[in-house]
């Protein structure tokens, strides 16, 4: 009997397009956890864990952390039991070496299903990501005017205070762009080439954007 094979697929997409929004939405839906490395990152910033220490000096200027550890912290993370149908990654891979890297830690699994490239203007991302809001205790995603909570500065999901990411500031976001385009923009052509890049029109209302993913989602058969 052959197992069943676990299904990879990677959000590709400027900052503040909308990754880790439709990532958390997909993922009942598949039954296949979100793996955020910007959030993974995070928690170790917060433990003041080793890793947090070295990354937070990478996310305050808006640039990668070293391909090295990222890998290393990724292929743990995709160990980890609720990974065992696979994972919605989001946020990696973020440049060609860590695609590279991703192909051969899913090797045994037929590599990346699919890569969805959610496409935005630099004008709406920059809107979205100064009014982003985020649950500092379970990370919900909100935004003041797009997707507000019902009581300001409070997670609908668990009463956490709301908080405005470090690396959210205008001139980090423009760096991060910039980072963006020139690391992780080259992987459209790379996904393209193979095959497996699905774009999906990012400017849409978070709702018209899941609906767009999950017709995507269904006409590869995984839903
Ligand atoms: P990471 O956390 O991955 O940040 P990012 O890629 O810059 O993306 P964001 O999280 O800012 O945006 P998103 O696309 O998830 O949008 P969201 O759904 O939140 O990375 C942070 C840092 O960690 C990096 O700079 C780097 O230093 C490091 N890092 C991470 N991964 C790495 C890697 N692989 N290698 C090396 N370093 C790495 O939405 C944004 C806002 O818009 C929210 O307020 C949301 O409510 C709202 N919104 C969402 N969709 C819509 C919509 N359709 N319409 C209107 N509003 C919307
Ligand atoms: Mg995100």
């Amino acid at each position: 009997m052959t197992a069943s094979k676990r299904i990879f697929l990677v959000l590709l997409g400027p900052p503040g397009s909308g990754k880790g929004t439709q990532a958390r939405r997909l993922q009942e839906h598949l039954g296949i956890p979100q793996v955020s490395t910007g959030d993974l990152f995070r928690c170790n910033v917060k433990a003041e864990t080793p890793l947090g220490v070295l990354a937070k000096r990478y996310m305050d200027k808006g640039e990668l952390v070293p391909d090295k550890v990222t890998i290393r912290m990724v292929a743990q993370r995709l160990q980890e039991e609720d990974c065992a149908n696979g994972a919605i990654l989001d946020g990696f891979p973020r440049n060609l070496i860590q695609a590279s890297a991703l192909d051969e830690l899913l090797a045994a699994d037929g590599g990346v299903a699919l890569v969805v490239w959610f496409n935005a203007s630099d004008e709406e991302v920059m809107n979205r990501i100064t009014g982003r809001r985020v649950c500092r205790s379970c990370g919900q995603v909100y935004h003041m005017m797009f997707n507000p909570p019902q009581q300001e500065g409070v997670c609908d999901v668990d009463g956490g205070e709301l908080y405005l990411r470090a690396d959210d500031q205008p001139e980090t976001v423009k760096n991060r762009l910039y980072v963006y385009y020139k690391q992780s923009s080259p992987l459209v052509g790379y996904y393209y080439a193979k095959g497996l890049l699905a774009e999906v029109d990012g400017s849409q209302s978070p709702d018209a954007v899941t609906e767009a993913f999950l017709t995507l989602l269904k006409s590869h058969g995984y839903l």
